[in-house]
Formats: C-alpha cells, sequence, structure tokens
C-alpha cells in the first residue's frame, strides 16, 4: 500500500457488562499505525491493552467505532471474513506461546500454512527459512516441551509469520520470561519488522521494548493519552 496507515482505529468503544457496573475497557480510542512500523502499547494492568489488541485483531467487536486493516474494515467483516483475515492478514502472538504441544517447532511454525493452499514443497521452505531467521533452524524437531521458553516464543513469532501477514499482534510476548530472554524475543520482533516488512503492534510493560518502537502509545483506563493532535495521524 502507498504511504497511508495500515491500520486505521477510530472512536472504539468496548463496555463490558451494562448499567453502573459496566466496565468501560475502552473509551473513544483512536489512533493509525504506519505501514513497516512498530508500536508499543503501553498501559498499567486493567487499562485496556489486550481488549484494544483483540478488537483490532477481529477477535473481539467493539460497541462502537471502527477497525480498518490495509483497507478492510474489520468491525463489518461476517465470521468468513474475520476467518480470512486472520489466516492470512493478522497474525497473534501470545504470551503464552499458545504452541501446540504434540507438534515440532517446524509443525507448529507450518501449522497456519496448512489451512491454506501453499504446496507442500514451499511450506517446508518456508517454515525452514522462518526457523533460521528465529535461530532456531537446529531445534525445528524439538516439541515445545522440550524448548526453553524464549526458544518457544521464537517459534510462536515464527509461526505467526508463517502466512505473511500484514499486521502482527503481540500481546505481551516477553511477559513469561526473564529479562535477558525478553530482550533478545524483542530484539527479534524489531528485526523481522525489517526483514518481514510486517507491521507490529505489541503491548508491553517492559521499558526496553518502548525503546525498540517506532512509537508508543499509551492507554489509561481505556484511553488513549496524550493530546488529539499526537493520537491521530501522528505516525504517518
Ligand atoms: N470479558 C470480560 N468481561 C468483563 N470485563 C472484562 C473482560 N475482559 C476485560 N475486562 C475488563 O476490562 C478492563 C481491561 O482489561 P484488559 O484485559 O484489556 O487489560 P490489560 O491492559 O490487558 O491488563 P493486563 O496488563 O493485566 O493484561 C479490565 O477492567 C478488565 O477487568
Ligand atoms: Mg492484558
Amino acid at each position: 500500500m502507498s504511504g497511508g496507515p495500515l491500520l486505521r482505529v477510530r472512536g472504539v468503544h468496548r463496555r463490558f457488562g451494562t448499567g453502573p457496573t459496566a466496565v468501560h475497557a475502552l473509551r473513544d480510542v483512536s489512533f493509525d499505525v504506519a505501514a513497516g512500523t512498530m508500536v508499543a502499547l503501553v498501559g498499567r494492568s486493567g487499562s485496556g491493552k489486550t481488549t484494544l489488541l483483540n478488537v483490532v485483531g477481529g477477535l473481539d467487536r467493539p460497541d462502537e467505532g471502527t477497525v480498518v486493516i490495509d483497507g478492510t474494515d474489520v468491525t463489518a467483516l461476517d465470521e468468513d471474513g474475520l476467518s480470512r483475515l486472520r489466516r492470512a492478514g493478522v497474525a497473534y502472538v501470545f504470551q503464552t506461546f499458545g504452541l501446540i504441544p504434540v507438534l515440532s517447532a517446524a509443525e507448529n511454525v507450518g501449522a497456519p500454512l496448512r489451512l491454506t493452499r501453499v504446496p507442500a514443497r514451499e511450506r517446508e521452505r518456508r517454515v525452514a527459512l522462518l526457523l533460521e531467521l528465529v535461530g532456531l533452524a537446529e531445534h525445528a524437531r524439538q516439541r515445545p516441551g522440550e524448548l526453553s521458553g524464549g526458544q518457544q516464543q521464537r517459534v510462536a513469532i515464527a509461526r505467526a509469520l508463517a502466512a505473511s501477514p500484514r499486521l502482527l499482534i503481540a500481546d505481551e510476548p516477553t511477559g513469561q520470561l526473564d529479562h535477558e530472554t525478553g530482550m533478545s524475543v524483542m530484539a527479534l520482533l524489531r528485526g523481522v519488522v525489517e526483514s518481514e516488512g510486517v507491521t507490529a503492534l505489541v503491548s508491553t510493560h517492559d521499558a526496553v521494548m518502548m525503546a525498540l518502537a517506532d512509537r508508543v502509545i499509551r492507554i489509561s483506563d481505556g484511553r488513549i493519552e496524550g493530546p488529539a493532535g499526537e493520537r491521530v495521524g501522528a505516525a504517518c
């Protein structure tokens, strides 16, 4: 796409429950993310980070507002459209890795490609390339239980990249890792933004991640912090 934002979030509200006890997890959230950039989403526990990432990735729907990814209004998609989006356009990396325990590292990375029509030989090539990219070529045959936490998270990142997503969403990808391992996973994420031309939105508590990001978006009590002029269009 040519220069515009890859992600455009406008006026997003998300409430849980109704009446006086309703939780307003997101309140009038608007921001853009420019293509090919890495944005860190920062905020205290309960501030709305996971809720926002779920809404952006089409795992959850906002009560109001729109999320447009690469020109597609995610909030207007039906279930079929959403599954297509998850297969090709948007990929998730979860804090708890989410790998399939009985599959090897290589099989986990290749799993999303089995859902597409990528021929077996091409799939193997892509898997080998991705394992190389995350520094795990030597560990292709090991299962998640035979890998360290940092290695498992690197497999999860490789898997997220398998179908060449436009947008990579990662919810505290280093939350389960010690500082040093977390740093190497973050440096890897930074690297794949460059090498794969992917756009990344990453929630984190980690100052190093913020330093590696092109931009930091702060969320507090469901609202994006900072003056409106900075929120919308600042990264474009
Ligand atoms: N399914 C749900 N039902 C009711 N309330 C919810 C639900 N999901 C989230 N919330 C509430 O919405 C608010 C935002 O939660 P969210 O998980 O987005 O926070 P977070 O910033 O990701 O926190 P953490 O850093 O602890 O992961 C919290 O008050 C939470 O209790
Ligand atoms: Mg969270």
